[in-house]
């Protein structure tokens, strides 16, 4: 008797197109994955990095115009000294391949959040990628000593010093970190956990939200992939009905 291999349907390949400009993640996880195996904290990171090392070259190659990751909060520097340093150590390598493969990434590098908060040499080497690479076409936004109230409090005092008694919201969202970027479309956060974490929180008035219990370093590219599948599937509405006006913009 013959055994046939049950074929498994064909998925849609992924065409990124003008729905799915943005994509946000709160790459969270790390420290359980390393936990799970019996390793330290900071392991967790490392194989963070790797995960977000690929899935940033996956990103690119589907095409997606700009893509911004939560990499450490406001938040995260009450965690244990060696966790954090490690976390920085990671970044600062990163920032070190940002700046040899430059131009094969194609990404225009902002360092989003109160850069300075940051030890000096990590600073100077965020705001030399960013401005090497301000040229190119992809945005990749990597949200580093971040939050979103901060953000919003940085915001406001950037208006009342350029003159404004009064703002609209193009006003605000002109003078936020992210300024350059549309609103995310979708935002994914790993690990289980279902809330925003003080992350984009103007910015995400309108995005689709996706959770998944994945922890980031196991998030592989067709999960993403599966995940992208199931944002085309969403009917956003903004408030009106089902194939009425598009787009985000909120009230004033
Ligand atoms: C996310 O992973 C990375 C950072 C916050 C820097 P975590 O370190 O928060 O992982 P868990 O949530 O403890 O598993
Ligand atoms: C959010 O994750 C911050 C980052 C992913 C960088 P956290 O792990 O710090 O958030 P909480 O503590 O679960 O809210
Ligand atoms: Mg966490």
């Amino acid at each position: 008797m013959a055994f046939f291999k049950k074929r498994t349907p064909e998925k849609e390949p992924i065409v990124i197109d003008e729905r799915l400009q943005h994509i946000a993640f709160i790459m969270d996880g790390n420290g359980r994955w390393a936990q799970r195996r019996g390793m330290q904290r900071p392991m967790g990171h490392i194989e963070g990095m790797k995960s977000f090392d690929r899935l940033m070259v996956h990103c690119r190659e589907l095409g997606i115009p700009h893509v911004t990751v939560y990499a450490f909060s406001t938040e995260n520097w009450k965690r244990p000294k060696p966790e954090v340093d490690t976390i920085m150590n990671l970044l600062s390598s990163y920032m070190d391949r940002g700046i040899n493969e430059l131009e094969e990434n194609r990404t225009a590098y902002h360092f989003i959040g109160d850069k300075s908060g940051l030890p000096d040499k990590l600073r100077e080497k965020a705001e030399y990628l960013e401005k090497i690479s301000a040229h190119l076409p992809l945005t990749l936004n990597i949200a580093l000593n971040y939050g979103a109230h901060s953000e919003m409090v940085h915001a406001v005092n950037t208006l009342i010093a350029s003159g404004k008694t009064e703002v609209t919201a193009d006003d605000i969202n002109g003078a936020l970190y992210t300024a350059h970027s549309p609103y995310p479309d979708l935002l994914v956060r790993t690990a289980g956990e279902y809330r925003l974490s003080n992350f984009l929180l103007w910015q995400l008035a309108y995005s689709e939200l996706y959770f998944t219990d994945i922890l980031w370093p196991d998030l592989s590219n067709d999960q993403l992939d599966d995940i992208i599948r199931s944002f085309y599937n969403r009917n956003r509405t903004y408030g009106g009905l089902k194939g009425g006006d598009k787009g985000a913009k909120t009230a004033k």
